[in-house]
């Protein structure tokens, strides 16, 4: 199928769309668009060869519509009580600090119900507020609907890759989950620049200083993960 690839603010891989919407004329010339939404710092602009953008608009998806979404990142832990909140909390922080915050959805959950209900570790939400970092979300385990409603899962170890692949394959079919959205999930550590660990160890039986690491490779990975999102997914003006 031919395809229009369009560059948003935000789509999870550049929209892809079918041609067909666009009514493409023979006679068709090549257009620059540019919106500004006024919600966001972003300019929203691409080229295609369109003619009629009173057709587009009432095309679906609708560019509005798409244009929209937010991007959405879920950090995933055992507990969803140590790691992932924090993940969570210092990558909300760095967004808020950019301004960013209404184009993204940012969640976390574990790979184990253990824990559901409760709010994240003492010792995790104290060494965080030492670093001016809030942390306010509640555990709950990870769902089905969570590998069609997040562009990026972030796992903090290995052992958290490999349950949540496993959970994906035990749901997939019985879910119609789409056939792709195990390539969502990553290793956090895989973010880290100044840091050579591969994962972010659990910290939860250990003292005071595996919490004050933990911070330390989250705040590295989650620095050039929202680098990295705005480079590939979103122009910012
Ligand atoms: P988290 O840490 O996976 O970073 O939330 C843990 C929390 C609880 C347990 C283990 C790790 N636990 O055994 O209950």
């Amino acid at each position: 199928m031919n395809v229009i690839n369009l560059r948003f603010w935000h789509c999870s891989q550049f929209l892809q769309l079918p041609k067909a919407v666009f009514q493409v004329p023979s006679s068709s010339q090549t257009l620059k668009l540019s919106f500004r939404n006024p919600t966001t710092p972003f300019a929203i602009s691409y080229k295609t060869r369109f003619i009629s953008p009173i057709r587009a608009s009432m095309a679906s998806p609708s560019v509005t519509d798409t244009q929209m979404k937010p991007f959405s990142v879920l950090f995933v832990c055992l507990g969803n009580i140590c790691r992932s909140p924090a993940a969570e909390g210092v990558f909300t922080d760095l967004v808020k600090k950019r301004g960013l915050n209404s184009n993204f959805k940012i969640d976390s959950a574990g790979t184990i119900n253990y824990h559901e209900g409760n709010e994240a570790d003492p010792r995790m939400r104290a060494a965080s507020k030492r670093r001016g970092i809030q942390i306010t979300s509640i555990s709950r385990p990870i769902k089905p609907s969570d590998f069609v409603d997040f562009d990026l899962i972030l796992a903090m170890d290995k052992q958290n890759r490999e349950d949540i692949l496993e959970a994906f394959n035990k749901w997939k079919d019985r879910h119609s989950l789409p056939d792709g959205a195990h390539k969502k999930v990553k290793l956090m550590c895989s973010y880290c620049k100044k840091h050579e660990e591969s994962e972010v160890p659990d910290p939860y039986y250990g003292g005071p200083k595996g919490f004050e690491k933990v911070l330390d490779l989250l705040e590295d990975a989650c620095g050039s993960l929202l680098e990295t999102i705005l480079a590939e997914h979103i122009q910012e003006s």
